[in-house]
């Protein structure tokens, strides 16, 4: 992400060749982006729409949903009458927000330059709402001027509500969008005729703890029904981690060996190298646990380890994640200290680039046990994966930034060359790269050529960028897309959040409680404390370094 200033009115010449834009079939559908969507569900414009974004003014509307939207209109996959509205406190026109929208697309947008006819059509969509969100009358000014666009645009009373504000204010908005009568679940009038549509999409984090999480749950379904509410870990809109169902259940090839009797050990790594990029306030209160590991950590978990649904349809997928879930082992606060690891990031240089001790980072404690770095070895108690240990680790100023899920296979039954007096094998590698440079690698073993008998690893790579000639949609654009049309497959559901929260409860306890081990200190730019390295040591294994 580039930092440079880019003035919101950087538009270029329209490139609207008929070839630039997605074909349709004779159905009138649109080619499906990609092949996991054919088998979930046909790809549909989604019909007419509003979004209105709660929170408008943050940081998310400009780097990542206002690029979103952009992208999914270039890439015709919005109704013309799609429409967007701003809603925050802050002061500001209808134009105003128009540009701050253009600011971000032309900041972070992945096609650049902005694109005018585009920008142009979506523009005429974009409006502003100033209210407070404790304010019953700015939602009720809201609806009327909803109502408004239904006619003015033929919205049609499809309202998607997207919550981008700080959790705490959750249950008010929620409240009071049901005060408003915001909340229409698109039933059948008597006369036979559709009420149009709302839903509500729920940033993370969702909940605190499994106390929190609950009570949140139970405080949006008062007012939303769950199959309109869609709770978002942009994790599983990514393009890799969808294609990992394809690669496992798209092919004949894997699945026979995805269980104990073939792999020893998987381990999920996300490495990042940023640090708290000036969200100090919130990290202190949250740490790298309930940051990564409740959400993404969990789901990756769930999509690398679940059965194959009986239909790739939300319900089916969504109950064989919570399965997942349901069979993680828990941990007693006495196993805390064994199979999970804490660190926080002190000075150091990460690619080139010093930073700075995680406590000396503006609104952080100067004394913070907060957690920038977790490791943790977690049971899946299951016919499928009994004995099968799963490492998870995440962290903050890590030497490198790389998602990714890597499974070691067991040996050979017998050490055939060994007895030949060649040195023993590394055991084979799958390492599905979730990012960046998405793939997926197969390391084996193989003949060194010459004469007598020498073995070396080698690689087997597939790379998205060079075997594809398009570009991945961003996270957002999937799951916004998937919103709208009403598909809420990659949404996480209540009560899966709810199991990951009770997962990780035994080691917040024990963390608060002062057990559970001590915080270790990594430099800035390692892989972590050696801690860490340790808890796979004693199981005679090692982190595999992307
Ligand atoms: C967010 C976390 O959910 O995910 C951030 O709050 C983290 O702390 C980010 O940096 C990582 O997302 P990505 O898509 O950059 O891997």
């Amino acid at each position: 992400m580039t930092t440079r200033a880019t003035p919101a009115t950087s538009v270029t010449e329209p490139d609207i060749s008929a070839d630039a834009r997605p074909q349709r079939d004779g159905n009138g559908q649109r080619p499906s982006p990609n092949p996991l969507r054919e088998g979930l569900r046909l790809d549909r414009m989604p019909e007419p729409c509003t979004m209105i974004i709660i929170g408008a003014t943050g940081d998310l509307t400009l780097r990542k949903l206002g690029p979103a939207l952009y992208n999914l209109m270039l890439g015709g996959f919005l109704p013309g009458e799609f429409s967007v509205v701003g809603f925050a406190r802050r002061e500001m026109t209808d134009d105003q927000f128009r540009d701050h929208l253009l600011e971000g697309i032309n900041e972070y947008s992945r096609n650049r330059p902005v694109n005018a006819a585009v920008w142009d059509s979506f523009a005429q969509g974009v409006a502003y709402h100033r209210g407070e969100f404790h304010d019953p009358a700015a939602y009720q000014e809201l609806a009327k001027r909803l109502d408004r666009l239904d006619r003015d645009r033929g919205t049609s009373g499809n309202r998607l509500f997207y919550l981008a504000v700080p959790p705490t204010l959750y249950p008010e908005i929620v409240k009071q969008l049901g005060a408003a009568g915001l909340t229409a679940s698109g039933e059948e009038r008597p006369e036979g005729t559709k009420r149009g549509w709302s839903r509500v999409i729920v940033e993370k984090p969702f909940g605190f703890d499994l106390v929190s999480a609950g009570k949140l749950n139970r405080e949006i379904n008062q007012v939303f029904d769950e199959s309109q509410v869609y709770r978002i870990d942009h994790y599983l809109g990514k393009e890799t981690v969808q294609n990992l169902a394809v690669f496992r259940f798209g092919n004949g090839l894997f699945e026979p060996i995805w269980n104990r009797r073939y792999i020893d050990s998987v381990q999920i790594t996300v490495a990042e190298t940023v640090g708290v990029e000036g969200r100090g306030e919130f990290y202190d209160q949250t740490g790298a646990l309930r940051d990564i590991v409740q959400n993404h950590g969990l789901q990756l978990l769930t999509v690398f380890a679940m059965e194959p649904p009986v239909e790739f349809k939300a319900q089916d997928l969504r109950d064989e994640k919570v399965k997942v879930l349901r069979a993680v082992k828990p941990m007693t606060r006495s196993d805390v200290a064994a199979n999970v690891v804490r660190g926080q990031y002190v000075s150091g240089w990460v690619e080139g680039e010093k930073v700075h001790a995680y406590r000396d980072e503006p609104e952080v404690a100067p004394d913070s046990q907060t957690e920038t770095f977790v490791a943790m070895k977690v049971a899946i108690d299951s016919w499928r994966w009994a004995g099968v240990p799963f490492y998870i680790r995440t962290g903050k100023t890590l030497a490198t930034r790389a998602t990714e899920i890597s499974v070691q296979f067991k040996r050979a039954p017998l050490a055939l060359f060994a007895r030949a007096g060649t040195p023993a094998i590394d055991p084979n590698i799958l390492a599905i790269r979730i990012q960046p440079d998405e793939g997926i690698l197969l390391r084996f073993g193989a003949k060194v050529p010459g004469q007598g008998l020498q073995i070396r690893s080698v690689n087997m790579d597939f790379r998205y960028g060079s075997s594809f000639a398009v570009d991945s949609p961003d996270a957002y654009e999937t799951l916004l897309l998937d919103a709208m049309i009403g598909d809420p497959s990659l949404f996480t559901r209540g009560d899966e959040v709810e199991r990951a929260w009770e997962i990780l409860e035994p080691v917040l306890k024990a963390w608060a409680g002062g057990e559970g081990g001590a915080l270790h200190f990594y430099a800035g730019g390692t892989w972590g404390p050696p801690a860490a390295d340790e808890l796979l040591e004693r199981d005679g294994r090692q982190w595999r370094r992307p």
